[in-house]
């Protein structure tokens, strides 16, 4: 491997002159066995070449049940994460290994060892956007489609320990009149939408629905017509009979709402911090085409875990695929 790639985190090659990139990309899957997943939060481009899009909760799924050779996952690093471990044997591809996460980040693997093992009798329940070596500490894990269902199907007085999202956790918690112990971590991306903007936008679109991902602030979540993961949200704008919705997540997730209902308007909900209309994931947006064209063509950067946390962390994601099975999620 070129010590630049490693370097930099994916490979650098420039294209080579007049291929038609995508037409080369869907050759080199078909050839290589390889399966091309992308999350709703990649850019259009990537969503439309991929061979299947989705949230958190359903790429696991897919990883689950693939029959391919190689897995190109189209997202962030604990999503290739996720995959390697359902798939020990398979190779799994991220194009660019700095698309990390805010959240797994704020839940660095050591002290939440130090703080699990401070709270002996209780349940540890994590968000899918952990690093692998964090949910090697972990009972279940949840993504933002099953959190609420399966904190459900513990006992009312179980301890909970909810990681690391706290504004999800938060919500949860409020839903369920839990009281469950929140790591303080949070999406750099939700949390910043500006409630005020937002409140300005729904005075311009009287009629316009608010679709919120519950990663998002109380304030924002509380002025929301429908709370959901990005599929939720998705499936809400499909079958509602609203024809304006005013969407607080990340932006890419527009693109497929777009596709799926070209006679209906959404609106991205704007963040705080800038001029920008839309709010983005800049991890997301580091998967570009030529990182894709490259990572299949040289099979790097691929995702590796450690074999032991490996071992540790995969009972916690079956634990959550099966109990999602059986409520039929
Ligand atoms: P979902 O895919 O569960 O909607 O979560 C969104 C997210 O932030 C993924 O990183
Ligand atoms: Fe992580 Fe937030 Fe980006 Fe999702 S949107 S990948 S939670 S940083």
């Amino acid at each position: 491997m070129k010590t630049e790639w490693i370097e930099k985190g994916y490979v650098t090659e420039s294209i080579p002159q007049g291929i038609d990139i995508k037409s080369e990309i869907r050759r080199m899957a078909k050839e290589k066995n390889a399966v091309i997943m992308a999350h709703y939060y990649t850019e259009g481009e990537i969503q439309d070449i991929a061979d299947f899009v989705g949230d958190s909760l359903a790429l696991a799924q897919k990883a689950a049940q693939t029959d391919a050779d190689i897995i190109v996952m189209c997202g962030v690093h604990f999503m290739g994460e996720t995959n390697k471990i359902l798939c020990p044997d398979k190779i799994v591809l991220v194009p660019d290994l700095n698309a990390t996460c805010s959240l797994a980040e704020s839940c660095k693997a050591k002290e939440f060892n130090e703080f699990v093992s401070s709270h002996p009798d209780y349940t540890v329940i994590s968000y899918v956007n952990t690093t692998a070596a964090t949910k090697a500490v972990t009972d279940v894990v949840v993504t933002s489609s099953n959190a609420r269902q399966i904190v459900e199907s513990f006992p009312k007085d179980e301890k909970i320990i909810f990681a690391p999202d706290q504004n999800l956790g938060g919500y949860i918690n409020s839903i369920t009149g839990r009281n469950m112990l929140l790591w303080n971590g949070a999406c750099h991306v939700h949390e910043k939408f500006s409630l005020e903007k937002i409140l300005k936008l729904k005075e311009e679109h009287p009629n316009a629905k608010v679709l919120v991902h519950p990663e998002c602030k109380g304030p924002i979540v509380r002025i929301a017509d429908k709370v959901g993961s990005t599929a939720a949200l998705l499936k809400f704008s499909i079958t509602d009979s609203a024809t304006e919705f005013i969407v607080a997540t990340e932006s890419g997730i527009l693109h497929e709402m777009q596709k799926a209902c070209p006679d209906k308007t959404f609106i991205p909900a704007p963040p705080n911090d800038s001029t920008c209309a839309c709010n983005e994931c800049n991890y997301m947006k580091l998967i570009t085409m030529e990182k894709l064209y490259n990572c299949l063509k040289y099979e790097w950067p691929q995702i590796e875990v450690d074999p032991d946390i490996a071992q540790k962390a995969v009972r916690p994601i079956h634990r959550m695929l099966e109990i999602s099975a059986q409520l039929g999620l």
